[in-house]
Protein backbone atom coordinates (compact mmCIF):
# COMPACT_ATOMS: atom_id res chain seq x y z
CA UNK A 1 0.00 0.00 0.00
CA UNK A 2 1.51 3.44 -0.99
CA UNK A 3 0.31 6.08 1.07
CA UNK A 4 1.66 9.86 0.45
CA UNK A 5 1.95 12.62 3.09
CA UNK A 6 1.40 16.77 2.01
CA UNK A 7 1.97 19.26 4.26
CA UNK A 8 1.89 22.78 2.95
CA UNK A 9 3.10 26.03 3.85
CA UNK A 10 4.60 26.55 7.27
CA UNK A 11 4.46 22.80 8.34
CA UNK A 12 8.48 22.78 7.03
CA UNK A 13 9.10 24.77 10.88
CA UNK A 14 7.19 21.96 12.89
CA UNK A 15 9.04 22.09 16.17
CA UNK A 16 10.03 25.51 15.92
CA UNK A 17 6.51 27.37 14.91
CA UNK A 18 4.15 28.52 17.67
CA UNK A 19 5.22 24.89 19.80
CA UNK A 20 2.04 25.92 22.43
CA UNK A 21 -0.20 25.04 19.35
CA UNK A 22 1.83 23.04 16.93
CA UNK A 23 4.11 20.85 19.46
CA UNK A 24 7.93 20.48 19.68
CA UNK A 25 8.57 17.76 17.44
CA UNK A 26 9.86 18.39 13.87
CA UNK A 27 7.99 16.38 11.03
CA UNK A 28 10.98 14.64 9.99
CA UNK A 29 11.50 13.14 13.24
CA UNK A 30 7.45 12.14 13.64
CA UNK A 31 8.04 10.75 9.86
CA UNK A 32 10.46 8.17 11.00
CA UNK A 33 9.06 7.15 13.71
CA UNK A 34 5.64 6.38 11.76
CA UNK A 35 7.29 4.65 9.35
CA UNK A 36 9.13 2.87 11.44
CA UNK A 37 5.49 1.21 13.30
CA UNK A 38 3.88 0.79 9.94
CA UNK A 39 6.88 -1.42 8.16
CA UNK A 40 4.50 -2.81 5.79
CA UNK A 41 3.19 0.98 4.59
CA UNK A 42 5.35 1.99 1.70
CA UNK A 43 4.92 6.18 3.23
CA UNK A 44 5.90 8.63 1.35
CA UNK A 45 6.46 12.43 2.68
CA UNK A 46 6.63 16.42 0.66
CA UNK A 47 6.23 19.85 1.72
CA UNK A 48 6.15 22.85 -0.05
CA UNK A 49 5.44 26.12 0.93
CA UNK A 50 4.00 26.84 -3.32
CA UNK A 51 0.88 25.97 -3.55
CA UNK A 52 1.38 25.27 -7.37
CA UNK A 53 3.96 22.25 -6.25
CA UNK A 54 1.52 21.03 -3.65
CA UNK A 55 -1.01 20.42 -7.04
CA UNK A 56 1.88 18.57 -8.86
CA UNK A 57 2.41 16.57 -6.62
CA UNK A 58 -1.64 15.23 -6.33
CA UNK A 59 -1.42 14.99 -9.73
CA UNK A 60 2.14 12.99 -9.74
CA UNK A 61 0.96 10.39 -7.02
CA UNK A 62 -3.08 10.74 -7.43
CA UNK A 63 -3.83 8.09 -10.01
CA UNK A 64 -1.95 5.46 -8.40
CA UNK A 65 -1.41 6.03 -4.70
CA UNK A 66 -3.88 4.05 -2.25
CA UNK A 67 -4.16 7.21 -0.24
CA UNK A 68 -2.83 10.65 0.63
CA UNK A 69 -3.03 12.57 3.57
CA UNK A 70 -3.57 16.20 3.68
CA UNK A 71 -2.29 19.27 5.93
CA UNK A 72 -2.80 22.00 3.56
CA UNK A 73 -2.07 24.58 5.91
CA UNK A 74 -3.54 27.70 6.03
CA UNK A 75 -4.28 26.74 2.09
CA UNK A 76 -6.75 24.70 3.47
CA UNK A 77 -8.75 27.63 4.09
CA UNK A 78 -8.56 29.65 1.02
CA UNK A 79 -7.07 27.38 -2.29
CA UNK A 80 -9.68 26.54 -4.45
CA UNK A 81 -7.00 25.15 -6.82
CA UNK A 82 -6.18 22.87 -4.18
CA UNK A 83 -9.69 22.00 -3.84
CA UNK A 84 -10.21 21.20 -7.93
CA UNK A 85 -6.93 19.43 -7.67
CA UNK A 86 -8.31 17.00 -4.90
CA UNK A 87 -11.67 16.52 -7.18
CA UNK A 88 -9.59 15.81 -10.35
CA UNK A 89 -7.53 12.26 -8.89
CA UNK A 90 -8.83 9.27 -8.77
CA UNK A 91 -7.02 8.82 -5.28
CA UNK A 92 -8.78 9.02 -1.56
CA UNK A 93 -7.40 12.40 0.37
CA UNK A 94 -7.59 12.54 4.20
CA UNK A 95 -7.73 16.09 5.07
CA UNK A 96 -5.68 16.43 8.69
CA UNK A 97 -4.85 19.26 10.95
CA UNK A 98 -2.27 19.56 14.00
CA UNK A 99 -4.28 21.44 15.91
CA UNK A 100 -8.54 22.08 16.12
CA UNK A 101 -9.16 24.27 13.34
CA UNK A 102 -13.01 24.87 15.21
CA UNK A 103 -11.16 25.54 18.67
CA UNK A 104 -9.12 28.85 16.64
CA UNK A 105 -9.82 31.38 14.39
CA UNK A 106 -13.55 31.81 12.50
CA UNK A 107 -11.38 31.96 9.24
CA UNK A 108 -10.04 28.82 10.25
CA UNK A 109 -13.37 26.90 10.27
CA UNK A 110 -14.19 26.71 6.66
CA UNK A 111 -12.04 24.41 4.51
CA UNK A 112 -12.46 24.96 0.72
CA UNK A 113 -10.74 21.41 -0.12
CA UNK A 114 -13.26 19.47 2.93
CA UNK A 115 -16.05 18.30 0.55
CA UNK A 116 -13.73 16.49 -2.01
CA UNK A 117 -11.84 14.69 0.85
CA UNK A 118 -12.68 11.37 2.27
CA UNK A 119 -12.75 12.60 5.71
CA UNK A 120 -10.90 15.20 8.22
CA UNK A 121 -8.84 15.15 10.99
CA UNK A 122 -8.28 17.21 13.66
CA UNK A 123 -6.73 18.55 16.97
CA UNK A 124 -4.94 15.58 17.61
CA UNK A 125 -1.62 17.03 17.16
CA UNK A 126 1.11 14.63 15.04
CA UNK A 127 -1.40 11.69 16.07
CA UNK A 128 -3.84 13.25 13.21
CA UNK A 129 -1.58 11.96 10.60
CA UNK A 130 -1.39 8.36 12.52
CA UNK A 131 -5.42 8.67 12.57
CA UNK A 132 -5.93 9.42 9.01
CA UNK A 133 -3.08 6.36 8.12
CA UNK A 134 -5.34 4.35 9.90
CA UNK A 135 -8.65 4.81 7.83
CA UNK A 136 -6.87 3.76 4.57
CA UNK A 137 -5.44 0.66 6.39
C1 LIG B 1 -3.15 23.80 10.37
C2 LIG B 1 -4.29 24.77 10.71
C3 LIG B 1 -4.33 25.91 9.70
O1 LIG B 1 -5.39 26.80 10.03
C4 LIG B 1 -3.02 26.68 9.75
O2 LIG B 1 -3.03 27.70 8.76
C5 LIG B 1 -1.84 25.80 9.58
C6 LIG B 1 -1.82 24.51 10.27
C7 LIG B 1 -3.01 22.69 11.43
O3 LIG B 1 -2.37 21.69 11.14
O4 LIG B 1 -3.51 22.83 12.56
O5 LIG B 1 -0.85 26.17 8.94
O6 LIG B 1 -3.46 23.18 9.14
Amino acid sequence: MKIQIINGPNLNLLGKREPGIYGSEGFENFFTSLKQKYPKVELFYFQSNVEGELINQLHDVGFEFDGIIMNAGAYTHTSVAIADAIAAIKTPVVEVHISNVYAREEYRHHSMMAKNCKGIITGFGLRSYELALLSFL
